[in-house]
């Protein structure tokens, strides 16, 4: 028998969560699909009716995923438990409930176990912290990892529909203004024309802040990728520190990541790991290199670039690539899903 799914939030997640819900055939008798108004969204040949969430009537849901915005006022804080109540297990994608001990943080490549350990609520962890994982996941279970120093250039659609709707936005109004122009670069000063999710201008530009600066200078989405890491891994041991950084793209995270294994490993043994890990694909040919495009729209996270430093013993470099909406969000929802 199949299951009564629900999908809570169709912004940039919620939509891949539909679209991915269907690709793989998800067991599923019957979608409802909730967000804060009530109309009828189309993806591509399918209709799906919107229902305005409120209080009422989560009877006979089996599988929720949230996919709504985060914080008291966000659908997970609001909702999630009254879905629980009524017997459904949660699959949450926000940020909310991901660092409490008893919710399971999962990335199945890692730590599909952990799933059983639920009580109604799995967390989804953060998509930079994901591909991170799961591109060192065969180093950690092989080797172990004493550092990791990672920094990221992350997509627009990584802040949802609006960021990315911003990107799109300010590039258009520079391009047309001044397109009889060689070179330009700068909005108007007073951003006239456009109306941004971000602080600064992000057409042309790069951001290096993602979420709001703790007191030691580092930001909210740098430290998740510690915490999460950590969770997911089960080994608060790790040295891990990041440079978080938007750019402007649509789709796909990239991540350069430098790492030390604990016990010692040569290059070769690192490249035979890293072909045999679980979700990613490792390109050994600097003639294809993992790029953000060509990870649009892929499962897997695409693995390049493999360094030894040659200046310490056991110290790598890998340029790790993968779709920030799928394997860093949606897709991974799913895996979870399919594991129940
Ligand atoms: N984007 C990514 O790459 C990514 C990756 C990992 C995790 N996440 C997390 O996934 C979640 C969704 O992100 P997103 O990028 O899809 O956001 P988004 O594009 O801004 O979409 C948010 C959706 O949530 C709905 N919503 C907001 N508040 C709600 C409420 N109180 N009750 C019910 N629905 C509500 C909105 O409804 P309306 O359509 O009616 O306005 C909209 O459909 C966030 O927690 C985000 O941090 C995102």
């Amino acid at each position: 028998m199949g299951k009564n799914v629900a999908v809570v939030g169709v912004g940039a997640v919620g939509i891949e969560i539909l679209k991915i819900l269907k690709e793989r055939n998800f067991p599923a008798d019957r979608i409802r699909v909730f967000a804060r108004t009530k109309r009828e969204i189309k993806i591509g040949r399918d209709s799906y009716q919107v229902e305005a969430i409120s209080d009422q009537n989560f009877d006979n849901i089996n599988i929720a995923f949230f996919a709504g915005t985060e914080g008291a006022k966000g659908a997970s804080v609001q909702y999630a438990h009254k879905f629980i109540e009524k017997g459904a297990v949660v699959i949450d994608n926000g940020k909310d409930f991901r660092l409490k001990p008893d919710v399971p943080l999962v990335v199945p490549e890692i730590n599909k176990s952990d799933i059983d350990k639920n009580k109604g609520l799995i967390a989804n962890p953060n998509c930079t912290t994901i591909q991170m994982v799961v591109a060192l996941g065969g180093v950690f279970k092989r080797f172990g990892l004493e550092r990791i120093v990672m920094t990221s250039l992350q997509a627009t659609s990584g802040g949802g529909r609006a960021s990315a709707q911003s990107l799109w936005e300010e590039t258009k109004y520079i391009v047309e203004k001044n397109k009889d122009k060689k070179y330009f670069n700068q909005l108007d000063k007073d951003r006239n024309g456009t109306e941004s999710s971000f602080t600064d201008q992000i057409a042309f530009n790069a951001l290096p802040q993602i979420g709001s600066f703790n007191q030691d200078g580092f930001t909210s989405e740098e430290q998740k990728v510690v915490d999460e890491s950590h969770k997911i891994y089960g080994d608060n041991k790790i040295k891990i520190s990041s440079t978080c950084v938007r750019v402007p793209v649509f789709t796909s995270h990239s991540e350069s990541i430098y790492f030390k294994t604990v016990q010692p490993a040569s290059l070769e043994e690192i490249r035979k790991v890293l072909v045999d890990s679980q979700g990613v694909n490792f390109s050994e040919s600097n003639s294809q290199l993992p790029l953000a495009l060509g990870a649009e729209g892929s499962d897997l996270v695409h693995l390049g670039r493999l360094r030894a430093d040659s200046s310490e013993k056991n110290c790598f470099w890998i340029w790790a690539v993968a779709d920030n909406l799928r394997k860093g969000a949606a897709l991974n929802a799913v895996q979870i899903a399919e594991n129940l």
